[in-house]
């Protein structure tokens, strides 16, 4: 606001030294002043956007160019509504029960969101960004918030593919279309507390879910946890700086900031992420981003409605790569490298609970030796959701 207050200050003097000059006559100087208080006007408008401009830069570039603790930079005036504590402020120990989880239980997701809704150019392009950072084979790939399984064909050359959800009833719903094919396993299970060994994963995908997470740094270090050195964490997330929300913060037809840090959560569990923030909590829980692509940048229904939706999701994906370097799209895909030391898995599933490896497959629950714990099995799905449902602060899904 400095430089606003002193473009206008000079402006003012300007004219009242213009208009004080004795030879003018009463109508030159009207002339000269109405001229003068026109320009005035103009000098005044442009310094108020420049000003602004100018100090969202200032923002932009403080953060891009800042360390980790750029975190405990208090929001500026203009931010998010809402903030969640950033992970540099959030205790070291696991705030498990206090981590609040959406409901997606009972909810027709597919036929609500997807089926005849106008998404396939959504759909075809993620598929196709996935297809490109998707290792094509291994052992054992997860996708994690797999819901009705959307995805779930794309890993069929893997020897076992797990799907997990939250949802019990879309797991069902994924049960129905690949549960024949015994390479495919579905456990209900929270992100926050996987039921998985360490080590165990070649890959682990997560689309659309980053998004729901109050705290996606205990997700990340379950993830971590889970995967294999080396292995392939490909997750795509909300990207709030982007080139919409930027037109509106500039044109002031929306007040929270898109280039301030902090998550912005725009409805209950519902959040999007500065991509530096993202990039910089994959980096402390020890994943080195390999690839980021920026897609579903033609969101536009007149795009939509004279364009096929596989033309529009391959030139998508053509500027996805450059369009990184920017990354003005609403949704963010990246290729993650897990660096951890080399690790042998012991065994499959573990205790969500206590973290127990013994544990005793019965007809109808699984039974943890360790804590006791009894994890029904529902339909062929365990059900490993901790905390449990009843007990959790659930929000459910708008
Ligand atoms: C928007 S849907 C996306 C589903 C799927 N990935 C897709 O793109 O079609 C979000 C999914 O994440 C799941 N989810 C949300 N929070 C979760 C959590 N804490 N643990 C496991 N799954 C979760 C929801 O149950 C829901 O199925």
């Amino acid at each position: 606001m400095k430089i606003y207050t002193a473009k206008v200050y000079h402006t003012n003097t300007k004219t009242s030294s213009i208009t004080n000059k004795p030879h003018h006559s009463a109508k030159t100087q009207t002339q000269t002043f109405a001229k003068l208080h026109f320009i005035n006007l103009i000098l005044k408008q442009i310094a108020k956007r420049g000003c602004q401009i100018v100090n969202f830069l200032l923002q932009y570039v403080k953060f891009e160019s800042s360390s980790r603790q750029t975190f405990h930079v208090k929001p500026l005036a203009r931010t998010a509504t809402k903030t969640i504590p950033t992970p540099l402020e959030a205790p070291l120990t696991k705030r498990t029960h206090q981590i609040k989880v959406i409901s997606y239980e009972g909810s027709s997701y597919r036929t609500d969101f997807w089926e005849g809704q106008g998404r396939e150019f959504e759909n075809r392009t993620e598929r196709k960004a996935i297809r490109r950072l998707l290792p094509k084979t291994g052992d054992v790939i997860i996708e994690i918030g797999a819901g009705f399984g959307r995805l779930a064909d794309l890993y069929q050359d893997y020897d076992q593919i797990i799907l997990l959800d939250y949802s019990l009833s879309l797991l069902m719903e994924a049960q129905k279309t690949f549960g024949a094919d015994p390479k495919y396993k579905f456990i209900a299970a929270n992100v926050y507390n996987l039921p998985l060994a360490n080590n165990l994963v070649d890959t682990a995908v997560m689309i659309r879910v980053a998004h729901h997470l109050e705290s996606p740094d205990d997700a990340l270090d379950e993830i971590h946890r889970i995967l294999r050195s080396n292995g392939v964490f490909i997750m795509e997330f909300a990207n709030k700086r982007n080139a919409k929300a930027i037109a509106r913060y500039l044109l002031q037809k929306q007040k929270w900031s898109p280039f301030t840090p902090e998550p912005y959560e725009f409805v209950p569990l519902n959040f999007d992420f500065h991509p530096k923030w993202m990039r910089q909590a994959l980096a402390r829980h020890n994943f080195r981003t390999e690839k980021e692509l920026s897609i579903s940048n033609f969101r536009l229904n007149i795009l939509k409605k004279h364009i096929s939706p596989e033309t529009l999701a391959r030139i998508d994906n053509a500027i996805a790569g450059p369009g990184a370097l920017l990354k003005l799209s609403p949704s963010i895909l990246t290729k993650n490298i897990a660096v951890k030391p080399k690790a042998e898995a012991t065994g499959m599933f573990i205790c969500p609970k206590c973290k127990g490896t013994d544990l005793e497959f019965q007809e109808d629950a699984v039974i943890c030796s360790h804590c006791g714990e009894s994890w029904p099995i529902i339909s062929g799905i365990v059900d490993f959701r901790y905390p449990r449902p009843e007990t959790i602060e659930a929000h459910e899904k708008h």
